[in-house]
């Protein structure tokens, strides 16, 4: 059986110390979780403190929210691989709703991402997901595939054990509306199909994310479509998240 994926998007939330604590305490009362694969995403600056605290724990990866694709240069503000690779690094998220939206982050951007993390022998988290507008207009899965193929070009052979997806619907990215876990599952099986035309083995993860919570994990864990979940709000405190993370498919 695959493992069950639970990632944790902390955003611009928890300094190091206050990260440093959550990984501490959740190491500490939470053993390892047969079948089960946890991804924490701290903010850059909590990186090191969280990969310090995980180190011994190979049921746990770190990664960065973002990362550049340049190895170094001038690029104020931005972090490269070789940097969050220095934190203790094994992955980054690539594309994220708030990257695109709020960063005005390009398709073509996150398949360079995409590519120079798998290059250096990162894991890549590609998200994609439709805008409330766009789900309107019936263009749910047009923009979801155009994302997917831009994300994932020149990807091939062993890089696919490298790649996740995410698909989070945009409007439902910390508003409290989940997508039904049939609604989601339905673009889940159109993720794999494109996934499937791209040469993509079935074992690539394709996760949820918006608004997941105690309340609807187990459901949305239930559709054989979905093999994980990628979690904001809900990640943020250490006794909900633990709780979280124990929930099996319904
Ligand atoms: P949310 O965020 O769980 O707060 O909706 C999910 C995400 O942005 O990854």
């Amino acid at each position: 059986m695959r493992p069950i994926i639970y990632a944790a998007n902390w955003k611009m939330h928890l300094p190091p110390e206050d990260a440093r604590q959550f990984a501490v305490s959740f190491r500490d009362g939470v053993g390892t979780l047969p079948g089960r694969t946890l991804w924490f995403f701290p903010s850059a600056v909590s990186l090191e403190a969280v990969c310090q605290a995980f180190r011994n724990r190979p049921d746990i990866r770190v990664g960065a929210q973002d990362v550049h694709w340049e190895p170094r240069g001038a690029f104020t503000g931005a972090t490269s691989i070789p940097l969050a690779r220095g934190a203790g690094a094994t992955g980054a998220l690539v594309g994220h709703s708030e990257r695109r939206h709020v960063f005005l982050e390009t398709d073509a951007e996150t398949g360079r991402k995409v590519r120079a993390l798998v290059e250096a022998g990162l894991t890549a988290m590609l998200c994609v997901g439709e805008l409330l507008g766009e789900r309107e207009a019936g263009q749910t899965e047009a923009v979801c595939m155009r994302q997917l193929r831009a994300g994932l070009e020149g990807v091939s052979g062993a890089a696919w054990d490298q790649v996740l997806i995410a698909y989070e619907p945009v409007w439902a990215i910390g508003t409290g509306r989940n997508a039904t876990p049939a609604d989601a599952a339905e673009v889940h099986r159109a993720i794999r199909a494109e996934l499937a035309r791209l040469g993509a083995p079935r074992s690539v993860p394709v996760l949820y994310g918006g608004s997941v919570n105690l309340g609807n994990v187990a459901a949305l864990l239930a559709e054989r479509d979905i093999d994980g979940v990628l979690v904001g709000g809900a990640s943020l405190d250490p006794a909900g998240w633990a709780q979280l993370v124990s929930v099996l498919p319904a």
